[in-house]
């Protein structure tokens, strides 16, 4: 039996490269993953646990929150208060940030997170996830404000997600590229199991929820109607279609054989801009997908620039294969 390179090995393979490197980095996610390989326990028996349903109460989104959303934060929450990684959490289900109980240090990284991705598939064993953002700190030590985490993708220090599908997979990425690994449930670690993953250029499969189709702006009409028209359509070849209703289903199968997600603003709630969250869906999942070759707009502008407003803006969405989100950009230039 060979144990493979875990996460642990991985990450201080990676430390070692930067002299200055204090391991602080290392350590947070690590201790990240104790919580990520609690909340894939909790997942792996549902049914069995009381995890399942709603929680009985509502999130500053205005969701129901679902039991497993509360117990995901929570359990991030406390794997990271007493470590001193960070001056800060902040998360989907929090309205405001997560404050460093006192006594124990803040350190130089905050974490914003979605702590269970997809929700509304809980309930019916279809998979879900965890999306996580590490940013710098601005004031390391000190108590993280709502504008300390208000920074433009393109500053992340590193950025991932995990899926709790037929296997627990996490994804994260420091800026040198996309790496897999598997939970081995028998060993309890970590295993790497791709390296360096690149999202193909071009596809031919791209995911939306369709039912909204009447909602859409006219680039999006357009788009989707041409790709339906297949090979003898403008776009000279056909299309499949996927909709899992977890973005981290989604993106993870748009990062191992290409595609395009897009959810985009939609007229059933003008007052939003989209459905996804800016800071703990688009900005990790775009710097993965430009960290695999791909590309991350919010139709037009590269989500990586945008500068964040408040701590659960949403954008609109299109993401994966770098010329079809390209493509997508050309249809907002031309229809609007
Ligand atoms: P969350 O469960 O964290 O609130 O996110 C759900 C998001 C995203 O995961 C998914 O792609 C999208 O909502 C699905 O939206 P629809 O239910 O409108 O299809
Ligand atoms: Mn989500
Ligand atoms: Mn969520
Ligand atoms: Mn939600």
């Amino acid at each position: 039996m060979d144990i493979g390179t875990t996460l642990t090995h991985f990450l201080l393979e990676e430390e070692r490269k930067y002299n200055d490197a204090s391991g602080e980095f290392t350590r947070l996610m690590s201790d990240l993953t104790t919580a990520i390989r609690a909340i894939s326990s909790a997942v792996n028996r549902a049914g069995i646990e009381d995890v399942l349903g709603q929680a009985g109460a509502t999130n500053v989104q205005g969701e129901e929150q679902k039991k497993l959303d509360v117990l995901a934060n929570t359990l991030i929450l406390q794997s990271m208060e007493a470590m001193g990684h960070v001056a800060g959490l902040a998360s989907e289900e929090m309205d405001e940030p997560y404050a460093i109980p006192a006594g124990y240090p803040k350190g130089k990284y905050l974490l914003v997170f979605d702590p269970l991705d997809g929700s509304s598939n809980i309930d019916v064993n279809i998979s879900v996830g965890t999306i996580f953002s590490i940013l710098k700190a601005p004031r390391p030590g000190v108590d993280a404000t709502v504008e300390d985490f208000l920074q433009a993708g393109a500053e992340q220090v590193a950025a991932g997600y995990t899926v709790y599908g037929g296997c627990t997979q996490l994804i994260y990425s420091t800026g040198n590229g996309v790496h897999a690994f598997t939970l081995d449930p028998h060993v309890g670690e970590f295993v790497l199991a791709n390296q360096d993953l690149k999202i193909p250029h071009e596809t031919a499969e791209y995911a939306i929820n369709a039912s909204n189709r009447r909602f859409w702006e006219p680039a999006i009409q357009q788009y989707v109607q041409d790709c339906e028209e297949g090979k003898d359509g403008p776009c000279g070849k056909n299309f499949n279609m996927r909709w899992v209703g977890s973005m981290v289903a989604d993106f993870h199968r748009i990062l191992m054989r290409g595609g395009v997600f897009l959810y985009p603003r939609d007229l059933k709630k003008p007052e939003q801009p989209g459905k996804l969250r800016l800071l703990y869906e688009a900005n990790p999942m775009g710097f993965l997908a430009e960290q695999a070759g791909g590309a991350c707009t919010d139709g037009m502008r590269r989500m990586l620039d945008i500068q964040p407003e408040s701590l659960h803006q949403r954008v609109p969405v299109v993401i994966g294969s770098k010329e079809e989100v390209d493509r997508v950009r050309e249809y907002y230039e031309k229809y609007g």
